[in-house]
């Protein structure tokens, strides 16, 4: 099994020093920054744009997990690419061509991922799991942190692990909504090898984000 990698979503940090909580949570041990994007259309939320994600490039080392939750989202990946996104994920819905999308963001030299909303099948990843990097299963409805995992998700996540594990592919199959130290495990029990998590990781400030990190591992 691969290792377990934590995506702190600074969806919930303090949007007024985003720079230096980039990086305490950086030094906190985060393994990827999850950054959400949010168009006021595709989700019920803004959120910010690639000038911010190119802002907070020199803070850290840490690969940008670019959550794009926009349509469409087609104009909008050479802007994410050039601010500094190391992977950049897509939902099926926000354009008309899953695949070329696919292929636009990899002729970028960017790892390509595709995230599930909750009432999307693992079906809509038919011929195109081969082609990218990264799953993000939605465990919540995209749009806010703070909502509560939805543990039909599990289910999900469960045949695309073993859709993963059956076609030995090299895919990283990430959850994202609800994760705490409680349901963490579930997801890691049930395949996922990557948890983003907003709310149960910058909870009780900076001095916190360590242990918080940790405890979403299982160390404690
Ligand atoms: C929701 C975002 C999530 C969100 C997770 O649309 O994609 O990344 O920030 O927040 P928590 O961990 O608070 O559910
Ligand atoms: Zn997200």
């Amino acid at each position: 099994m691969p290792d377990i990698l934590i995506a702190p979503s600074i969806l919930s940090a303090d949007f007024a020093k985003l720079g230096e909580e980039v990086c305490a949570i950086d030094e906190a041990g985060a393994d990827w920054i999850h950054i959400d994007v949010m168009d006021g259309h595709f989700v019920p939320n803004l959120t910010i744009g690639p000038a911010v994600v190119k802002a907070l490039r020199p803070h850290t080392q840490k690969p940008f997990d670019v959550h794009l939750m926009i349509s469409p989202v087609d104009p909008f990946l050479d802007a994410f690419a050039e601010s500094g996104a190391d992977i950049i994920t897509v939902h099926p819905e926000a354009g008309p061509h899953l695949h070329r999308t696919i292929q636009r963001v990899k002729s970028l030299g960017k790892k390509a991922g595709v995230s599930l909303n909750p009432a999307t099948p693992a079906k809509a990843l038919d011929y195109v799991l081969e082609e990218i990097d990264l799953v993000l299963v939605m465990s919540v409805n995209p749009g806010f942190g703070g909502q509560k995992f939805i543990a039909s998700q599990l289910r999900k996540i469960e045949a695309i692990a073993s859709r993963i594990t059956k076609e030995n592919l090299d895919v990283r199959l990430e959850v994202d909504g609800g994760i705490d130290p409680a349901t963490a495990p579930q997801a890691i029990s049930a395949g996922a090898d990557v948890l983003v998590a907003g709310t149960a990781a910058f909870r009780d400030g900076p001095a916190s984000y360590a242990a918080n990190i940790e405890a979403l591992r299982g160390h404690r």
